[in-house]
């Protein structure tokens, strides 16, 4: 006999009465809620210390190729901001608290503030941070499979979002003219 696919209405009907305090978990959810709290809140520190770095490269970036690279800066900080915001919001939807506490988003985040001082060293860290970000969230989404499909949508957008901003910056880094690659030859 084939298993069945949906609990039967009576079921679920009274499943999403019970604990109407959880809001949008319900007993269906599957994952570790915790364990997706803590990778979501690690996900958050790493936006916002790639917002505070991309903000600091945007404001830092000067010389004759500065104007292109800082534009790109600014569009990058702003869209992690979104990002940032788009993982609080599930935070909070899965019952948990963003934690956005300065003393712990350098330690929680899996991306480095590197301040860096010319364009070409700004460009390497992002795009260092990018493929960090790239590599976490990958991960992050293998761990969740198919037990929470909302967080594990969330963090595929997201993720495509971070592939675009890699390709970005291998794109200024590469036509930037040679000698500002290679700032510190003589
Ligand atoms: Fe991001
Ligand atoms: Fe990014």
């Amino acid at each position: 006999m084939a298993k069945k696919f949906l609990s039967d209405i009576k079921t679920l009907r009274k499943r999403a009465r019970a604990h109407i305090e959880k809001g949008a978990v319900t007993d269906g959810y599957r994952a570790k809620r915790d364990t997706v709290l803590k990778i979501l809140n690690e996900a958050l520190a790493t936006e916002i210390v790639c917002v505070l770095r991309y903000k600091r490269h945007y404001f830092m970036a000067s010389g004759i190729h500065a104007q292109a690279v800082a534009a790109e800066f600014l569009e990058h900080a702003n869209e992690e901001q979104g990002h940032a915001d788009q993982l609080s919001e599930r935070i909070t939807q899965l019952g948990g608290a963003p934690d956005l506490n300065p003393q712990n988003l350098a330690a929680r985040s899996h991306s480095e503030y590197v301040e860096g001082t010319t364009l070409i060293d700004m460009l390497q860290e992002n795009l260092v941070a990018e493929r960090v970000a790239i590599e976490s969230y990958s991960e992050m989404i293998r761990y969740i499979g198919d037990k929470d499909p909302t967080s594990r949508r969330l963090l595929e957008e997201i993720l495509a979002v971070e592939e675009e901003h890699a390709e970005d910056l291998k794109t200024l880094l590469e036509t930037l003219p040679h000698e500002v690659r290679t700032p510190h030859k003589a």
